[in-house]
């Protein structure tokens, strides 16, 4: 397992737990973290035998922010010359499944890392919020376009102009989370939860994946195509044939990822 400076990452069978470690700083997202993220999810996107992250922070914070000290000193010319932010975009590449976990403050960058995930899983001790505005500044690594697609227009203008946390149950009734459990829960219920996507045909589960992120992308007819696309797709593989086949027999089905 290669060495991070600012994450933790161990793996339980087929799931890989990766885990934000940053504490003095709350998680905040700096240049390293971000470098440690990517290494880390492309490491687990090319081991096979890996089928599910789970991404958390502490029991305080998920994580705070982008980096605020770092980005103290950055002017017009550094952030869009260097094109600050961009490099998440090799996180969301991610092709297999990965859950965030979030309990405590996920706030600016922390909330839209969370929102990048293929799912939220929230802790009771959750907090959700883009303070951007009182820092004179605004979402930059997705805030605006995925906090309104998730919560809608009214929730997300309101968090944004007002810098509002937004608490687990607002957020599990606004939809931002797909689900609210004890705090003291979180790190087993995500577990469980990717052991269970982790079981799954693994081609399946990618083409699960990208149908829905395609409504996100796409019109409804061109999304509606897309799905029929890679429906009929799967119907060429081993493993739609076991599916069906074990249904038909009343087993369990034995998966190939092929
Ligand atoms: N960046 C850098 N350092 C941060 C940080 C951040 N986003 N958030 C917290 N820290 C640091 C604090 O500076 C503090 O360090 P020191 O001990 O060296 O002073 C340490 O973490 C602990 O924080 P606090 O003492 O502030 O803890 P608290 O419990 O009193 O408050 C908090 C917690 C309300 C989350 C508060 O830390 C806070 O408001 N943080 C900033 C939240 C924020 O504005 N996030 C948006 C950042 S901008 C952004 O993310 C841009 C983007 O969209 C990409």
């Amino acid at each position: 397992m290669a060495d991070y400076e600012t994450i933790l990452v161990e793996t339980r069978g087929p799931v890989t737990l990766i885990t934000l470690n940053r504490p003095q700083a709350l998680n905040a997202l700096n240049a390293q973290v971000l470098a440690d993220l990517i290494a880390a999810f492309a490491a687990y996107d090319a081991d096979a035998e890996q089928r599910c992250a789970v991404l958390t922070g502490s029991e305080k914070a998920f994580a705070a922010g982008a980096d605020i000290k770092e980005m103290q000193p950055m002017g017009f010319a550094r952030v869009y010359g260097e094109n600050l932010f961009a490099g998440w975009e090799r996180v969301t590449a991610t092709r297999k499944p990965w859950i965030a976990a979030v309990a405590g403050f996920a706030l600016g960058g922390g909330c839209e890392l969370a929102m990048m995930a293929d799912f939220i899983i929230a802790a009771d001790s959750a907090k959700f919020g883009q303070p951007e505005i009182k820092l004179g500044v605004a979402p930059g690594m997705g805030g605006s376009q995925r906090l309104t697609r998730a919560v809608g227009k009214a929730k997300a203008m309101e968090m944004c102009l007002t810098g509002r946390f937004m608490d687990a149950a607002e957020a599990e009734r606004a939809s931002l989370v797909s689900r609210v459990v004890p705090a003291a829960e979180l790190i087993a219920e995500a577990l469980k939860t990717a052991e269970a996507i982790a079981a799954m045909p693994p081609l399946a589960t990618i083409a699960n994946k990208e149908m829905v992120n395609a409504a996100f992308e796409t019109g409804l007819g061109m999304g509606i195509q897309f799905e029929r696309r890679l429906f009929a797709g799967l119907a060429a593989t081993e493993d739609k044939a076991e599916g069906m086949t074990a249904f038909v027999e009343k087993r369990k089905g034995v998966w190939q990822g092929r």
